[in-house]
């Protein structure tokens, strides 16, 4: 096992990374002020590691209340977190019961944010089990849910107490699902840290084998890489807006297609290789580099190209972006590979032509 600390001096945490940690209470006991807590899950996790937990904490003299959602980004919904705050009320939790995600990161979205809310703020676990939310969404606090016109568009900052990162669970993940979260590993690489995107072109065929080192070492790397941005900028005033390398167009994807029929990986993927078109017209990256990154995502079984939306969609759609400033679109391109920016001045005509380049068919 591995543990690395998100530094935010007094709400500072761990992240525990290992096989079989579902089972380990030693590292729950300290957070776990209470004999009872709050699990919520959904009907595909559940089925899988609810008992599992659940006797974890039993052995630690802790009473769980299961609170099982339907599965899927289309539930992220206001309507599916007030089904969070309904159990939590009906079973009277209390302002100190810890509430946990089990789950992927949309589970752990909307516990956080039900956690941010509930009583005015409840301590929050994390145990992520897909690899996106290994990587990803279970470090940095960063909690919502989707509005019809925008994804995360309601949300808190709200960090948890622990991340509990079993890379047991991924045995259990689709292959789809596994691809979707290397595109959020491939993303540290390209945006802060070459020598991991050069491990990563060298290892992708045992990640995609689900080899156990191998996933270990991807999990722990990307963990480093986010904790250490958090640490730096909270609140995303600055450096964290890089973690959004290719979810401009990636959102746009996503809301653009409904909710759940691009994963969020996929269209991270897409967006990737768009904003890698984008730095290249813009006379950053070369055309090799945009090739080069096209190719590790193809590898990585994922999509490199947009649905065709529509030119005029995908803008109305990007202008939605929660990088909007002033009314202008922000976007994170790449100076170099293994380095991103924010850029603000991308004239029209070259977003249009990377569009044009870009999106399927259209
Ligand atoms: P997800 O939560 O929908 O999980 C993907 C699928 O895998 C679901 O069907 C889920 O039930 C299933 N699943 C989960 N664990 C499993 C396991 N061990 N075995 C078998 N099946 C399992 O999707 P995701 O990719 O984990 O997360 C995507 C969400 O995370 C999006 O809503 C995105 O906006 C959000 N996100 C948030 C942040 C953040 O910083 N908060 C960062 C990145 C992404
Ligand atoms: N996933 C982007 C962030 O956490 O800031």
């Amino acid at each position: 096992m591995q543990t690395l600390t998100v530094g935010l001096s007094e709400r500072s945490y761990p992240i525990h990374i290992g096989s079989g940690l579902l089972a380990n209470a030693e590292l729950l006991v300290a957070h776990l002020p209470t004999k009872r807590a709050a699990i919520v899950s959904n009907t595909t996790v559940a089925p899988l590691y609810l008992k599992r937990l659940q006797d974890t904490l039993q052995a630690i003299g802790v009473e769980s209340v299961p609170i099982i959602l339907p599965d899927g980004e289309v539930y992220k919904t206001a309507d599916t977190l007030n089904l969070i705050y309904d159990a939590l009320l009906i079973h009277r939790c209390e302002r100190s019961t810890p509430l946990i995600a089990l789950g992927g990161g949309v589970i752990g979205d909307m516990t956080g944010y039900a956690a941010a809310t509930y009583l005015r703020g409840v301590p929050f676990i994390q145990i992520p089990t897909t690899l996106l939310s290994q990587v990803d969404s279970s470090v940095g606090g960063k909690t919502g849910i989707n509005h019809p016109l925008g994804k995360n568009m309601i949300g808190a900052f709200y960090q948890p107490r622990v991340v509990l990162a079993d890379i047991s669970t991924l045995n259990t993940l689709s292959d789809k699902e596994l691809s979707a979260g290397l595109a959020e590993v491939i993303k540290y690489g390209l945006i802060r840290d070459l020598p991991f995107l050069e491990w990563l072109e060298q290892n992708m065929d045992k990640l995609l084998a689900r080899d156990t080192d191998a996933l270990q070492y991807a999990v722990t790397r990307s963990c480093q890489n986010k904790a250490e941005v958090v640490a730096l900028d909270e609140r995303e005033s600055g450096e964290r807006a890089l973690l959004n390398l290719g979810h401009t167009f990636g959102h746009a994807i996503e809301s653009g297609m409904g909710y759940g029929v691009w994963l969020h990986g996929e269209g991270v993927a897409a967006g990737t290789v768009m904003a890698a078109d984008l730095s290249q017209r813009m006379g950053w990256i070369s055309e090799q580099d945009v090739a080069r990154i096209r190719t590790l995502f193809q590898r990585a079984g994922l999509p490199v190209a947009g649905p065709a939306l529509g030119i005029e969609i995908y803008l109305h759609l990007m202008g939605m972006d929660k990088k909007v400033e002033g009314g202008k679109m922000r976007f994170v391109l790449l100076k170099t590979i293994g380095h991103a920016v924010i850029c603000a001045d991308v004239p029209e005509d070259l977003l249009r032509q990377t569009l044009k380049a870009c999106i399927k068919y259209d």
